[in-house]
């Protein structure tokens, strides 16, 4: 059952996430939350963060499992997925390093790395709460849209426009990422609780193919609707094309 929570804008949709992780950690200090990089979560950990400082949330016995890595690229890199979740949370906040778990981009071999994950998050006894934002084309996490959901963590092929998107984030073309490891659509959907965070106008029209179209591989998202405990917080403009 998906429940929808309606935000006024990004702000108070970052409060509303961030309150739902809260209430995870408080309900439950060592959870296992999945976490997700992008530019939608930056103002829920921005906000977690505040209320971190303000002494209301303890994450000594937090554990953290990232969605996705790009193969190949450094921790030091500032594009990896490493250095984003330090910059933007476990370094304000006090999770212990131990504690947290990406994927490792320098691990060359694929078959070994994402059965070592899929098996760590096993070993955690499986995410609690599984935090995502939504992709233009419907991709959570590296799963594009295909012809049969993905299962397990695997590694990816970035499109040809991913790779030209990035291109701007690296001194040349040639050290974008080509692969990527991520969390396959059943490593997601094994999730006790799924948190799908959403903002702005440009999203609108894939909230609605996601959350109220067929559920189909071409919008893997579209799973979602499968899932017994999903909540989309979206603020009012990512909810615009959707009637209820
Ligand atoms: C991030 C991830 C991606 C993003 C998605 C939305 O770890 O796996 O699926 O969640 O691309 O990105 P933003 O939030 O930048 O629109």
């Amino acid at each position: 059952m998906m429940k929808i929570y309606e935000a006024k804008d990004y702000k108070e949709m970052s409060r509303k996430a961030a309150n739902i992780i809260s209430a995870q950690v408080i309900m439950k200090p060592d959870c296992v939350l999945g976490l997700a990089t992008g530019s939608t979560p930056i103002g829920t950990y921005d906000q977690l963060i505040e209320w971190y400082k303000k002494g209301d949330l303890d994450f000594s016995d937090v554990v953290t499992v990232n969605l996705d890595e790009y193969k190949g690229l450094d921790r030091t890199n500032d594009q990896s997925y490493y250095y984003f979740m330090h910059e933007h949370l476990f370094n304000h906040v006090n999770i212990k390093e131990e504690n947290t778990n990406i994927p490792n981009g320098m691990e060359p071999d694929s078959d070994k790395e994402c059965a070592r994950y899929e098996e760590k998050i096993r070993a955690l006894g499986g995410v609690d709460l599984q935090l995502l934002g939504l992709g233009h084309n419907g991709h959570i996490g590296f799963n594009e849209p295909c012809e049969e959901f993905e299962k397990e963590t695997h590694c990816v092929e970035l499109t040809e426009s991913t790779i030209e998107a990035n291109k701007r984030f690296f001194a040349s073309a040639d050290e974008v990422p080509r692969q990527a490891y991520t969390m396959g659509i059943k490593t997601i959907m094994q999730a006790k609780k799924i948190l799908i965070v959403v903002s702005g106008e440009d999203k609108a029209d894939i909230v609605r193919d996601a959350f109220f179209g067929p559920v189909t591989p071409s919008v893997p998202a579209s799973i979602l609707q499968m899932h017994k405990d999903v909540i989309l917080v979206a603020d009012a403009a990512a909810l615009s094309k959707i009637s209820r």
